[in-house]
């Protein structure tokens, strides 16, 4: 039987109305309670989305007092840990928004609290709810393509920088080797069962970012606009993971998977100045294989839907709390690439390979 669930939003920004507008299809959740730090913006926020009855804090602590069963955390990135971990241990089944978090020790502290209390943590990552992500994960699961033993993935936006809390290395932790790496990460790693990472080896820049001629804020900008890593896993697999926000290039590259019996690329489905980027929506899948000595490459039959995937993780989230079920996506399985955009950012700033250290 459906019971009533009373939901919080922690952060009322801008994704926060897409949490809003998700959990408002749901007819058994119940939006009770809003939070923002700067003063009186829950409270305009609870307004403008005509929340009705619900309560505005200003600051997530007065929130966390109230009877709720879940929040769905909507900061910028600096604020998932403290967000995130005072909310576990006030008994509240969390969704956190991407990139986890800013560091990797903030994420395996997220994680400890959440087996410590035996509260859910959920990250959301709306592109595991295209199909098609399933059926790459069928596929590379399969053992059709044999012993995968290389990958790559990533992809690169040719203008497309974002600024404020985005750009600062103290707000964000990285750029967009977590706030969009984090998806094409994710895509690659999920396919292939997040395979257990040893070392990484990366290079990163931000030549488009400080200057002025492309980026507004160029004083300020801190993070990378591009990076490239080889990062080394258990079992001889190594994969390519390579993101630009800016670029002097059209794309830089389809994801691809190498086997012993097959290989898989697949593209992402967007067009325009953007289009290389990984964002939920499969283009193609192909698969390349030899059949009676000849090359031969067969496409994949996509996946047909119409599902809203930001819908999807919401209502999953939601269902995952009333019905008792485990996490959807665990923070304990993004603690990986978590490690591994850490990795990154270490191996870059010493301009060596370094070792991935994961509890
Ligand atoms: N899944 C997606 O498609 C998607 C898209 C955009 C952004 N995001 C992620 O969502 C997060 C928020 O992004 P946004 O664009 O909504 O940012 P935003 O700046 O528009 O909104 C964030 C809000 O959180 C508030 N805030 C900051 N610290 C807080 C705290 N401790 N307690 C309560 N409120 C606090 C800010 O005052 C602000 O109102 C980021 O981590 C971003 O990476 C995800």
């Amino acid at each position: 039987m459906s019971k009533t669930l009373k939901i919080g939003i922690i952060g009322s920004g801008g994704i926060a109305k897409a949490h809003i507008a998700a959990y408002s299809k749901l007819p058994f959740v119940e939006i009770v309670a809003v939070a923002d730090v700067i003063p009186g913006k829950a409270g305009q926020f609870v307004e403008s989305e005509k929340l009705v009855g619900a309560a505005a804090y200003d600051g997530h602590q007065k929130l966390l007092e109230q009877d709720l069963d879940g929040v769905s955390i909507c900061t910028p990135n600096v604020s998932h840990h403290i967000t995130t971990v005072d909310s576990l241990r006030a008994g509240k089944q969390v969704l956190l928004e991407k990139p986890m978090s800013v560091t990797f020790q903030e994420a395996l502290e997220m994680t400890q609290v959440a087996k410590e209390t035996g509260n859910m943590l959920t990250l959301g990552f709306q592109p595991r709810y295209d199909p098609n992500m399933k059926l790459l994960q069928d596929i590379v699961q399969s053992g059709r393509l044999g012993k995968v033993y290389y990958a790559e993935t990533g992809g690169g936006r040719r203008r497309g920088m974002p600024g404020g809390t985005f750009i600062s290395k103290k707000l964000a932790g990285a750029g967009a080797m977590a706030d969009i790496g984090c998806y094409s990460l994710d895509m690659a790693l999920n396919a292939m069962g997040y395979p257990r990472p040893l070392t990484v080896s990366a290079f990163t820049s931000n030549h488009f970012g400080t200057n002025s001629l492309y980026h507004p804020e160029a004083s300020k900008f801190e993070v990378e606009d591009f990076g490239v890593a080889m990062v080394r896993f258990e079992n001889d697999l190594v994969l390519q993971f390579k993101i630009s926000w800016a670029m002097h290039m059209d794309t830089l590259g389809a994801t691809m998977f190498l086997g012993t019996d097959a290989g898989l690329k697949v593209t992402p489905a967007g067009k325009g100045p953007w289009s290389g980027v990984w964002d939920g929506a499969v283009g193609s899948i192909s698969l390349f294989h030899d059949e009676y000595g000849g090359h031969t490459e067969t496409p994949i039959p996509l996946v047909e839907h119409k599902l809203n995937l930001f819908d999807e993780k919401v209502r999953d989230f939601a269902e995952a709390v009333r019905d008792c079920r485990p996490a959807p996506i665990p923070g304990e399985q993004i603690l990986i690439q978590q490690a591994i955009i850490d990795g990154v950012l270490r191996s870059a700033e010493a301009r060596r390979e370094v070792s991935i250290e994961l509890p």
